[in-house]
């Protein structure tokens, strides 16, 4: 390969990255407060989550990568948060790639980061159910689109878009969803969207009683029932945004390199820039180092194989973005 192709990792991130990691920390931290809001019935701080959006969307104007690359800061002990976090930051990449506007796309980050606000008053032994929920614990489950809207309704702030989001959020196209069984054209393409990206986090993120899907394995399962759930163009607009290896996942290379993907342009997604974790010859690499496959020698095998599960390889992907940008924890 060019040496012009790699460049030595030494908290490669670190500059870029901190303002990004910041910012999401802080919406974090305001998500665990407003779910405590609440619980306790008190109300929720409305102004605080409208600037974490407006901030949100201006991280994803700014640089859509690394606002990516953060969504793989992914904890099973602040799933619900980070969760709200990452479906608004994807949601909003989503939608703006199908061209929606700034005012829309503040109304559709509100209603994306608030989509399962009814979830903080599910008990928590069945959100954190680790085995098939009865039919009893099922329904109470089903209650949170519902329960969000009325509770969000009342504080007689949020638009008919963010509210039509955390009540539809569970809709499917064929009418299989809930509350409402809605159909096809009844449902909001915004909604439908924080749809795909909800489920498309969901797969993928570990959780503490089972390890997250590859990505790739994520969105071929999702892409199966596209047609009755999303709509097949939809979800088509998603894979282009996401791109067919997502940042953050892990792919092996056809030398037995395994990197983390850290970006891929339109033009060359096939060959993203990846962030080489094991050599070609299986060794781990202290020193990590960035690579560009579109200046890399092919031939050499630098080309991506297939994407691989971090579990499977013992890699802890949170661990190595926060070393490569320097970051607490
Ligand atoms: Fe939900």
């Amino acid at each position: 390969m060019s040496t012009a192709s790699v460049q030595q990792s030494h908290g490669i991130f670190a500059g870029e990255c901190a303002p990004v990691y910041r910012q999401r920390q802080e919406v974090i931290d305001g998500m665990r407060k407003v779910y405590r809001q609440v619980r306790r019935g008190d109300r929720v701080d409305l102004d605080a989550v409208e600037q974490w959006v407006s901030g949100l969307l201006d991280a994803v104007n700014a640089d859509m990568e690394m606002a990516l690359w953060v969504t793989n800061l992914r904890n099973p002990d602040d799933y619900p948060y980070v969760h709200a976090v990452n479906v608004c930051v994807l949601t909003l990449g989503l939608c703006h790639s199908l061209g929606f506007e700034r005012g829309q796309l503040l109304e559709i980050g509100v209603g994306a980061l608030l989509h399962d606000i009814g979830q903080a008053r599910t008990p928590t032994h069945i959100l954190d159910k680790p085995g098939q929920l009865t039919r009893e614990e099922f329904d109470i489950m089903q209650r949170h689109p519902e329960d969000g809207y009325r509770m969000m309704l009342a504080a007689g702030r949020l638009t008919d878009l963010s509210l039509a989001i955390i009540r539809s959020h569970h809709e499917r196209i064929a009418g299989t969803g809930y509350p409402d069984q809605l159909t096809a054209t009844a449902i909001a393409t915004p909604v439908l969207a924080t749809a795909i990206v909800d489920v498309y986090d969901a797969l993928v993120s570990d959780r503490r009683y089972r390890q997250g899907l590859p990505a790739d394995v994520a969105i071929q399962a999702m892409y199966q029932n596209a047609e009755s759930n999303y709509g097949r163009e939809l979800m088509q607009a998603f894979i282009r945004f996401i791109g067919v290896y997502p940042v953050g996942c892990v792919v092996e290379l056809d030398n037995g390199g395994v990197g983390l993907v850290v970006s891929a342009r339109e033009h060359a997604r096939l060959l993203p820039r990846v962030l080489l974790i094991r050599d070609a010859d299986g060794s781990f690499l202290e020193q990590r180092r960035l690579i560009d496959l579109t200046e890399a020698d092919t031939t050499g095998g630098w080309y991506v194989r297939r994407v691989v599960s971090s579990s499977d390889l013992g890699l802890d992907v949170a661990a190595i973005i926060r070393a490569e940008c320097l970051l607490p924890g």
